[in-house]
């Protein structure tokens, strides 16, 4: 090929059009590892949504996910959106409704959210976005993989008020934010818990109480694993005890991490590299980078929940198989003491002790007994 004929509007290895696309809507953008209050955290007007935002751009998601917080003042609504891709939303705080609509005329569905709920706009539906409240902002953080399909489709109007409408069309009779439903599972092998729920539209997740043993991840830990009808994408929720912490583990990037319910910390790590700790409490969120090992630790009073919204299949990563588990997952006797030694000197500075299982630390294959067992 000659290369004098060669035109692209991007040279190869430059900024990604996602990057540029957030930048130019001038709100703040936070980097590093983890914010520790999305409650909290300062936000600038965006003229076009009617809300104020700020973009999440955390070490482990260039690339690959969209995060943002969004903030409806009292009172008020965002701008009708439509998106090409589809998006979660987490309450972070306030109470709300959704409306959305596949064409002008044609049926609406609308549905109230409250704080902690987590809710699926499907791609391609209208939607609207109303704060229910006279008094007090609703406070929502959004998630897509706007920058994985802006590599491959590099024209951002392509992804927004698109009049493309594919099959995404609404009837009367479609309940599509109706109560989830749990699907049995029956792939065999780890990881997972056996069940999936599917549905757009989750309650409270600080209340959520169909929980399934997630026995592989150790600490006696519960979850839900959720998927959202016609998407690859998916989100799970881990719950687990205090004085307790799961096992260190790796995998693909993108996962965004945030606490509905709880106060600890989590270690991520490279293999080999300075070890990072993430404080939490309700609000803060993470990004584990992609293979990076990281562990989560419940340092409060009560059960800690974090949520990891994503990955779609391809950024999984590996640990599906006994095998490949070995290589993705630490188990305790194998840890690097500081692990231990750092969760009880944290819980000490509490006035409280650790309640790992001396056991765990000698048996690989330990496993708490879930006498409570739900299922
Ligand atoms: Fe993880």
């Amino acid at each position: 090929m000659n290369k004098a004929n060669v035109k692209t509007r991007t040279r190869p290895g430059r900024k990604r059009v996602y990057d540029q696309w957030m930048r130019s809507i001038g709100v703040p953008i936070y980097q590093g590892h983890h914010v520790a209050d999305l409650r909290s955290v300062e936000l600038a007007w965006w003229e076009d949504r009617q809300a104020h935002a700020a973009f999440l751009h955390l070490k482990g998601m260039e690339g690959v996910s969209e995060a943002r917080v969004m903030e409806i003042p009292p009172g008020k609504e965002m701008a009708a959106m439509k998106l090409a891709v589809g998006e979660l939303v987490y309450v972070l705080e306030g109470q709300g409704l959704t409306t959305v609509w596949s064409e002008e005329g044609g049926p609406r569905k609308t549905f109230e959210w409250d704080a902690k709920s987590l809710f699926h706009l499907p791609r391609h539906l209208h939607h609207q976005i109303y704060n229910a409240s006279g008094e007090k902002p609703a406070r929502l953080l959004h998630y897509n993989y706007l920058p994985v399909a802006m590599s491959v489709v590099p024209d951002p109007d392509f992804f927004f008020d698109n009049p493309y409408q594919g099959h995404q069309k609404l009837s009367e009779d479609d309940e599509i934010f109706a109560e989830p439903e749990e699907i049995k599972d029956d792939r065999e092998g780890p990881p997972g818990i056996g069940v999936y729920w599917v549905g757009n539209f989750f309650p409270d997740l600080s209340h959520w109480d169909r929980l399934n043993a997630f026995a592989d991840r150790g600490a006696g830990g519960y979850a839900i694993f959720m998927r959202f009808p016609d998407a690859e994408m998916g989100a799970h929720m881990s719950v687990f005890s205090p004085g307790l912490y799961k096992k260190g583990h790796r995998h693909g990037p993108g996962r965004v991490i945030v606490i509905p319910a709880g106060e600890g910390y989590s270690v991520l790590w490279k293999e080999g590299g300075e070890k990072i700790v993430c404080p939490w409490q309700e609000a803060t969120v993470f990004v584990p980078p992609e293979d990076w090992y990281h562990q989560h630790f419940n340092t409060g009073a009560g059960a800690a929940r974090y949520l990891a919204l994503g990955p779609l299949p391809q950024f999984r990563g590996k640990g599906e198989t006994l095998a490949d588990r070995a290589d993705r997952q630490i188990e305790y006797p194998d840890e690097d003491p500081w692990i231990r030694e750092t969760f009880e000197a944290e819980l000490a500075k509490r006035g409280a002790k650790s309640l790992m299982v001396p056991e765990a630390y000698r048996d690989r294959d330990y496993r708490w007994a879930y006498a409570d067992e739900k299922d």
